[in-house]
């Protein structure tokens, strides 16, 4: 317990003191008519960020492949289909062509973006062994070669006007592998990876680069996750049904640009503690992992 209270109370500490600094000394950056781009705005954490950005007087640009899904948030938004904004972009991020598509039209309409929020994201239930090659190349695709083209397009306008702020939703899964959901942390881990190196590159050019880094949130990411098979899971599980309200992950995610910030991870205790176990005592984790993995296989023997 000890040990525990040891890396409890100063990380509780650091962070008040570090949400003090940064309300009394940093001036709030305003979103009021900057251009957001937000992919995965059809649904869950992408619909309530263009819902928070949009009340908080962004304009916002929408993307992602379900049109029907996109307008309804549109309507959501403003009330009126015949209101420019929000702008509804249909894109499949696996599609290099869609995305260069998307940025000419952009750059044609409104001149560029000014925020780009990369969400879009898809999960993966199954074990290592049984996932095909497909769906590990789609998870690939979905989360990481598709944010790779995304920023390889969008970043030159931003590095020309010496501004800018990309957001990236990656996951605790970003930062530690759970059994299970190998083609998801790998793919995950390689964003986080990524813009971590983006981050430092761009640093000198003004443009602020957040990865955001939530535990479960209630959104329908584990019915649209893919079987090992590559067919929908389908299932709610109980782990995203207990998950935080998106509305609130979005607040947390305006708040890192209203307030710039590296990182943001936005998990419960249990998440961040086996974060820092990872770190701390890698033996450690790889043996809850163990048993993480052997109780797994247990429920899934009996349910068949
Ligand atoms: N929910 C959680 O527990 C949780 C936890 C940590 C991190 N996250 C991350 O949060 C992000 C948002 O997920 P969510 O929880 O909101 O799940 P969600 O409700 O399933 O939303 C996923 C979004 O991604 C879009 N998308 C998927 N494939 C796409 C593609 N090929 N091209 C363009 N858009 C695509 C979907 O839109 P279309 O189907 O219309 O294309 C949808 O809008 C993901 O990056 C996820 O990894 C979620």
């Amino acid at each position: 317990m000890l040990p525990v209270l040891f890396l409890i109370i100063p990380c509780l500490v650091m962070s008040y003191l570090m949400w003090l600094y940064k309300k009394l000394f940093l001036k709030p950056v305003s979103v009021h008519g900057k251009i957001v781009l937000i992919t995965g705005a059809s649904s869950g954490l992408g619909e309530a960020c263009a819902k928070k950005f949009s009340f908080e007087g962004a304009k916002v640009i929408l993307c992602a492949r379900n049109i029907d899904e996109l307008k309804r948030v549109k309507n959501e938004i403003c009330n009126n289909e015949d209101n420019v904004w929000p702008v509804i972009n249909q894109l499949d991020i696996t599609n290099p062509n869609d995305i260069i598509q998307c940025e000419q039209n952009i750059r044609n309409n409104f001149g560029g973006i000014d925020i780009l929020i990369s969400n879009a994201g898809m999960s993966q239930r199954g074990s290592v062994i049984d996932t095909t090659d497909d769906v590990y190349t789609n998870l690939m695709n979905v989360n990481f070669f598709g944010p790779v083209r995304l920023i390889k397009a969008f970043l030159p306008a931003m590095l020309l006007k010496k501004q800018g702020h990309i957001i990236s939703i990656g996951s605790v899964q970003s930062l530690i592998a759970i059994p299970f959901r190998a083609a998801y942390s790998a793919s995950k881990h390689a964003n986080n990876a990524f813009f971590d190196s983006l981050r430092a590159e761009v640093a000198d050019d003004n443009v602020n680069v957040t990865t955001v880094n939530p535990g479960y949130i209630h959104t329908n990411l584990s019915i649209n996750a893919l079987s090992p098979d590559g067919k929908k899971h389908g299932v709610m599980d109980k782990s995203t049904l207990s998950g935080m309200d998106p509305s609130l992950v979005a607040c947390a995610i305006y708040d890192s640009v209203v307030y710039p910030n590296n990182e943001l991870n936005l998990a419960d205790l249990k998440s961040k503690f086996a974060i820092d176990i990872r770190t701390l005592f890698p033996s450690a984790y790889f043996m809850i992992m163990k048993l993480r993995a052997r109780s797994e296989k247990k429920s899934m023997k009996k349910s068949l």
